[in-house]
């Protein structure tokens, strides 16, 4: 059963979906400029094995907010929550922008942690050109008609080639996401990403069991991003999702949640009937 957390008088500073199951806690977390509900497919099919919990990032989804904000604090955000909604420790696993914060979260919260799944992401901070790129974004979120600018400019890098015709369902949920995310919060998430530091002296010390997963044809971080993470995290294991760019868990969302199975299964803990 799935407990909806949207109403701003009600609930903590975080919307958030609550989908009841058995052992701790796997937290899943957007990418950029999404929200939650990218993880439709994941919420009710994993809940027979664990708790899920799907928060919209501050000034993302129903998690209104006009604020700038960093990526170490929305790892605070979700380290808030967390807490307060009694789901310490957790899995968490964060998507492009949201593994980012995974990263920041695993970096200052490492005894919340019992397992992290890096999707799609990268460790590094961004090279001076991403830097201008993200300035230029910026200023075309701030233009009239800016948040659906950045969604055409976003749309064809998120999905693999071809996504039109394989796979139109997914386009058309996938562009409505993009298209509703404010732009304000556009601005202060590629202000974000743009001053995020390096995380990648982080990687050897990390000592939990961590599962890469990347998506085949990703332009945004291709596989080999996340070979190098592999080959830098000692406990880790690597995946590569076949027929999917950036967006695995839209594209392929049955190989995605039977890699999250097997990594809740080897982490333990969780219930293990069906395997
Ligand atoms: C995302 O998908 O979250 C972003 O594309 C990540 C980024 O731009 O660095």
């Amino acid at each position: 059963m799935t407990a909806r957390h949207d109403d701003p008088a009600r609930r903590p500073p975080l919307a958030f979906d609550d989908t009841a199951g058995p052992g701790p806690a796997l937290v899943l977390l957007h990418g950029f400029p999404l929200d939650r509900r990218v993880w439709d497919a994941q919420r009710a099919d994993l809940a027979a094995r664990c708790r899920v919990i799907t928060p919209d990032l501050r000034g993302f989804g129903a998690s209104h907010d006009d604020r700038p904000f960093t990526i170490e604090s929305l790892a605070d955000d979700v380290h808030a929550l967390l807490r307060q909604i009694d789901a310490l420790p957790c899995i968490l696993c964060g998507l492009s922008m949201g593994g980012y914060v995974a990263l920041a979260f695993a970096r200052k919260y490492a005894g919340d942690l019992a397992g992290l799944v890096l999707m799609d992401t990268r460790a590094e901070g961004d090279t001076p050109e991403g830097k201008q790129g993200r300035q230029k974004m910026i200023e075309l979120a701030r233009s009239p008609g800016g948040g659906k600018a950045v969604s055409d400019q976003m749309m064809p890098r998120l999905l693999r080639t071809g996504a039109e015709q394989h796979a139109p369902d997914v386009v058309r949920r996938l562009r409505a996401i993009t298209e509703s995310c404010p732009p304000l919060t556009i601005e202060h998430a590629l202000a974000a990403m743009r001053d995020r530091p390096d995380q990648r002296d982080l990687l050897p010390q990390l000592r939990l069991p961590v599962l890469i997963l990347m998506g085949e044809a990703d332009v945004i971080t291709p596989p080999a991003v996340g070979e190098q993470m592999h080959a830098a995290i000692p406990n880790s294991t690597f995946h590569v999702i076949a027929n999917a760019g950036h967006m695995p868990l839209m594209e392929q969302p049955q190989e995605v949640n039977e890699a999250l199975r097997s990594f809740l299964n080897k982490v333990g803990g969780l219930a293990t009937s069906g395997d």
